[in-house]
């Protein structure tokens, strides 16, 4: 296992009126080494917090991860520093360089960190430049380059040092259809072909699809995994739920929606190892339909079936007709 992470609790303490954030509620989450692995869901599940507590950019308020089979939480700081630079980089969708380093400067920097010779450094970063197509542009500054060229940079910033684990968030988030296919060609190649593991949050099906794996987050847990091919517009396809060691299953919205909503449900051939739920009509609450607006931005839904927020993307609750 190249990541191994036993029950992470975030919460984001706050003093304001509505108190704290729990972003992550007890996460398990393994990568093996060579493994590409997709993060879904909708905005504010909790995925960039995950991934900050994964690479050790941010303590998790509980549970423990073990970065190639070291436990990370507790590493003195010297050692902690040591360890992540050996062994992972992070790519985020923007905001990956140094404004007042060129190109060639941003790309040798984390070789510098590590003691190398400027000469050295120098010359590696112009041959990682070279191999992502950018040796024209090694000399220009950040502001310079467009959206995709920056990245490229950044991409070559994460694996000059020949990290074994990449953590992305939304890596191709911010670039046009067409950049974003090469920076996924250019993950495929290093995964396929260098062995390298792969964390990815995304909302593209191209990533998604990519990726071995992929683990749906809702609310700070994980709702649900699917196997390759998963297609994030039609998540219910392959879907597989998961039970967590308290025992709860958090039903996705859109399966929720399909089994008639909230409600009471029989469980039902627990000995033959099927959990068959059968819903039962509660008194009292009467016909269930997707909300008219979201809760949380007030977006008006122009249609009866879209389960998540177009303009902010929370999940779109149930409501009585
Ligand atoms: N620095 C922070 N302080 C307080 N709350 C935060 C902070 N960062 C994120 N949150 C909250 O934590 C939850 C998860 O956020 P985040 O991990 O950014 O989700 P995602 O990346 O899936 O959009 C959200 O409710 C968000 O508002
Ligand atoms: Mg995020």
């Amino acid at each position: 296992m190249i990541l191994e992470a036993e029950g992470l609790y975030h919460v984001y303490e706050s003093k304001a009126e509505d108190g704290n954030v729990v972003a992550l509620r007890g996460l398990h989450v393994k990568v093996a080494a060579g493994e590409a692995v997709a993060v879904v869901g909708p905005s504010g599940s909790g995925k960039s917090t995950l991934l900050k507590c994964l690479g050790g950019l941010m303590k998790p308020s509980a549970g423990s991860v073990k970065l190639a089979g070291k436990n990370m939480t507790r590493l003195t700081g010297m050692e902690l520093v040591e360890l992540r630079q050996k062994t992972v980089s992070f790519i985020f969708q923007e905001g990956n360089l140094l404004p007042h380093l060129s190109a060639r400067d941003n790309v040798a920097q984390p070789l510098r960190h590590q003691g190398i010779s400027a000469k050295v450094a120098h010359q590696k970063a112009t041959e990682m430049l070279e191999r992502l197509g950018m040796g024209h542009r090694s000399h220009a500054m950040p502001k310079l380059l467009s959206g995709g060229e920056q990245q490229r940079v950044a991409i070559g910033r994460a694996l000059i040092t020949n990290p074994r684990l990449i953590l992305a968030d939304e890596p191709t988030g911010a670039l046009d259809p067409v950049t974003s296919r090469e920076v996924l060609s250019l993950f495929k190649d290093l995964h396929e072909n260098e062995n390298v593991s792969f964390l990815i949050v995304t909302h593209s099906k191209e990533v998604a699809a990519f990726s071995d794996r992929s683990l749906e987050l809702r609310d700070g847990r994980f709702v649900a995994e699917h196997g390759t091919n998963v297609n994030v517009e039609d998540l219910s396809e392959g879907r597989e739920l998961i039970v967590d060691e308290m025992g709860t299953v958090t039903l996705p919205p859109d399966l929720l929606v399909q089994m008639g909503g909230p409600g009471r449900y029989t469980v039902g051939q627990v000995d033959s190892g099927l959990l068959n739920l059968v819903g039962e009509t509660i008194e009292g609450i009467g016909e269930l339909v997707l909300a008219p607006s979201c809760p949380a931005c007030r977006f008006k839904y122009e249609d009866e079936e879209t389960q998540l927020c177009p303009s902010c993307g929370s999940s779109r609750p149930m409501v009585e007709a």
